[in-house]
């Protein structure tokens, strides 16, 4: 039992830490920086002794969209503070917003076509687009103009925004992220992107040739320490898994506690606007009347993970062996798979599940499943969606003409777990553990800047730490047994003969006694019978103690995993599949000639019928992506020129920013370019030889050389 006084002062101290975490960060209600020391797998360099700790974006509970229902995140732009709701753009580099000028209108009186009333605000589209941003209201807002929004025209999803700088926080009220103040907005009224987004890539903005490029979100929040590296972790989040389990975001680090781990790393493919590629090496649905049915109709497929758009972009041929296996009719007029209710109650009957086999050749053999149960697919679309006039069923995936439009988007991201380091230029992709009610588990994903990455001791006996002390514990116990039994020989052998002295003293004695008595019947022959003599034969074996079979141990092991990880990792044992090339993939960057021009043209179009933007206010100049300076050459077309040429001191055009040797160095020269990448240490102590890469087959080696650099990355 506490004493009274101390049991007093413990309460007291306790009132005082519920105080000191509940309330302040309440009152306050400012975010607070925090760093860590305690860097799991990396090694700090010398001289730094902190690193910023992950930061947790705090998702709403509130589910938009018109394209299906998407957990949002919250921001607060400007100053007075607004609260817009957006998703998340693994692509985009930018915050947006929705403009409020995209819920306005002017109401006129039908007899007389006078407007009455101007600027009148809809508060339903206010509150579907997740609020809007009045940047005329924001006391911070600087205007740069308008610019194509560029982001996913791949898709035709084109329009133009009005771009400006101001500052954005994360989170809401009483919850707050950090904040950057005076990074690039673009606001937008076009109905192709219903809410807004906070982008994550970090590659910087360039609004025109003869400007500076300006650095990222992303960027600005590293460089001003409050995240550890660039890199996050994602999940959309999903409301069908009995329960609603919000999405998770993670900057600098992942949330361990949403996946399941796996050994597959892929690496970025080198066009910055299509770097998180994956390849779908395998594609099969199980419905109720089929198991397996295989929907990969090509093998050359390769898929960007982006989180900004709601569906699945496949190839047209897949989109069809899709329509065979679920009965789905393609509705030209939308462009959608609309799901009418007899089909519906029919897939939610049958629950048909789809399963994606990712991996990426060249790179590793070992590949990851991802299942996406029907439930994943049961989206409503809401009009004005793609020209709908009510809310309709559809399923989620979409037609590819072209594999610049292959994109595995939100939809996937709801069974799938994203973790990117920008800076190490790699990603990985796992399954979602949906396990409820785990607390979130920040892990940091530390920048080179700050550390090295610690690799795990390879798992060779003899090498790990516990083994070198078995080892000498183990020697230094046998070295003691053997001075034991060698003093003890020495010892035995000087007892025996003080012994034989004895016996030999005593029979002479005891002679000499019967000599002296003359007692010669009764004389003794028996030698003294003594233990040290007895135990001299004593040296016994026992039987050896049946070790146990390691077999078991194994097994149970394998079981073990089999639980925690159902169908994660599996080797792929049929080559066939894994062939996917992708010929042609990278978009040309063209010269800011003809698809720019007729990119504006569908714009301008596209602007009069959706929103009435005037497009001929536009400037001529469009928001262009550039390479961010610390990407390690990433390999554009003019560079594989250039490296095809063999002339690497020929780089006036494109200037080689500098590639350490780890991760540049297999991009260096053609006949380095397939050299393994970096070693990755095996997680949770599974043997890394299955996960290292095969060797190039020599058929592949000799195919045309520009074809490999870009099929290497797929
Ligand atoms: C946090 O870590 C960064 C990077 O090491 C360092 O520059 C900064 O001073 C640290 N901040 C605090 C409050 O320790
Ligand atoms: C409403 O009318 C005013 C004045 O004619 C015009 O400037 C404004 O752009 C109109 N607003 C909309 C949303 O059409
Ligand atoms: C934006 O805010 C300004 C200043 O508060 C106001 O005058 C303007 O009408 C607002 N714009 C819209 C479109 O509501
Ligand atoms: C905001 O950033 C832009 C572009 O980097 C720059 O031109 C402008 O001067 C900055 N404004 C402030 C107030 O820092
Ligand atoms: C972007 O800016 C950088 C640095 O000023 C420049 O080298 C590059 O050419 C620009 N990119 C484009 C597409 O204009
Ligand atoms: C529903 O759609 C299926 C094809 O997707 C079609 O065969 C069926 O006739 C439709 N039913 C109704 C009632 O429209
Ligand atoms: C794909 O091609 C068809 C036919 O040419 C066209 O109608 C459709 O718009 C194209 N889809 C995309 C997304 O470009
Ligand atoms: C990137 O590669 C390193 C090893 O080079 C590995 O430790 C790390 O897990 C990888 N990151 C991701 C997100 O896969």
């Amino acid at each position: 039992m506490i004493p009274s006084r101390g049991r007093c002062a413990f309460l007291v101290s306790i009132c005082a830490l519920a105080a000191s975490t509940l309330l302040l960060p309440c009152l306050a209600d400012d975010y607070a920086q925090q760093n860590i020391t305690v860097t799991p797998g990396y090694k700090l360099l010398p001289g730094i002794a902190s690193v910023p700790a992950p930061v947790r974006v705090a998702p709403d509970q509130d589910w938009m969209g018109i394209d299906g229902s998407w957990n949002t995140f919250s921001l607060l732009i400007g100053d007075p503070q607004e609260n817009v709701r957006v998703f998340v753009s693994t692509a985009s580099q930018q915050i947006w917003a929705v403009n409020r000028l995209a819920c306005v209108s002017n109401v006129t009186d039908p007899s007389t076509g006078q407007v009455t009333q101007m600027n009148v605000l809809d508060s339903d589209c206010e509150t579907s687009r997740g609020n809007l941003y009045n940047n005329t209201a924001s006391d911070t807002w600087h205007t740069k103009g308008y610019y194509q929004l560029w982001l996913e025209k791949n898709l035709g999803l084109v329009g133009n925004g009005l771009y400006g700088f101001d500052t954005v926080g994360l989170g809401m009220a009483g919850e707050k992220g950090p904040s950057v103040q005076n990074t690039t907005i673009g606001t937008l009224v076009t109905p192709n992107f219903w809410l807004g987004h906070v982008g994550l890539h970090p590659k910087p903005t360039n609004f025109s040739a003869f400007e500076d490029p300006i650095p990222s979100y992303m960027t600005d929040l590293f460089t001003q320490k409050s995240i550890p590296s660039l890199s996050f972790g994602y999940t959309a989040g999903a409301q069908y898994h009995g329960q609603t389990v919000l999405a998770s975001l993670t900057l600098g680090g992942y949330d361990t506690s949403r996946i399941i781990p796996n050994d597959l790393t892929f690496i970025f493919a080198p066009d910055n606007e299509r770097d998180l590629v994956v390849g779908l090496v395998g594609l099969s649905a199980t419905t109720a009347s089929a198991q397996n049915v295989d929907l990969l109709k090509r093998d050359d497929v390769t898929m960007l993970i982006d989180s900004t758009v709601a569906e699945l972009w496949l190839p047209v041929e897949i989109c069809k062996a899709f329509e065979d296996a679920f009965g789905l009719k393609y509705d030209a007029d939308t462009d959608l798979y609309l799901v009418n209710d007899t089909l519906h109650k029919t897939l939610v009957a049958s629950n048909p599940t789809v399963t994606f086999t990712l991996g990426q050749k060249y790179s590793t053999d070992t590949t990851l499943q991802i299942t996406l149960p029907y439930a994943a697919f049961d989206l409503q679309a809401s009009p004005p969606y793609r020209g709908l006039q009510e809310k309709t069923s559809y399923f989620p995936i979409r037609r590819g003409n072209e594999s610049s439009q292959w994109v595995l988007g939100r939809t996937f991201l709801q069974e799938a777990y994203l973790t990117v380091d920008w800076e190490r230029q790699n990603f990985s992709v796992s399954a979602i553990d949906w396990t409820f009610g785990r607390e979130a588990n920040l892990t940091p994903i530390v920048s080179p800047a700050y550390a090295v990455q610690e690799y795990d001791p390879p798992k060779k006996p003899g090498l790990s730490t516990a083994a070198i002390i078995g080892i000498a514990v183990g020697g230094g116990f046998v070295f003691a047994l053997t001075m034991c039994a060698i003093g003890w020989w020495f010892w035995r052998r000087r007892h025996k003969r003080n012994l034989e002295a004895i016996k030999a003293k005593y029979e002479a004695e005891a002679a000499a006694a019967a000599a002296a008595k003359k007692d010669a019947t009764e004389k003794s022959d028996e030698p003294p019978t003594s233990p040290i003599h007895d135990s001299e034969e004593g040296t016994r074996v026992f039987p050896k103690a049946e070790l146990p079979g390691d077999s078991a141990v194994h097994h149970e092991m394998g079981t073990d995993l089999k639980d925690k990880e159902p169908m994660v990792i599996s080797e792929a044992d049929n080559a066939e599949r894994q062939i996917y090339e992708m010929p042609g993939d990278m978009p040309e960057r063209q010269e800011a000639g003809g698809r720019q021009l007729s990119e504006k043209e569908t714009m301008v179009v596209r602007e009069r019928i959706y929103n009435g933007f005037d497009p001929n206010g536009t400037p001529d100049v469009s928001p262009m992506v550039e390479e961010p300076p610390r990407r390690l050459a990433p390999i554009s077309p003019s560079e594989v020129t250039m490296v095809n040429s063999r002339l690497p001191s020929n780089t006036n055009v494109s200037p080689v920013t500098p590639r350490t040797p780890r991760d540049g160095a297999f991009l260096e020269t053609s006949d380095t370019f397939f050299q393994l990448p970096p070693y990755r240490p095996p997680r949770d102590g599974r043997p890394a030889e299955d996960t290292l890469l095969s060797p190039i087959s020599p058929l592949e080696g000799s195919t045309d050389t520009s074809r490999r650099r870009f099929s290497y990355e797929s």
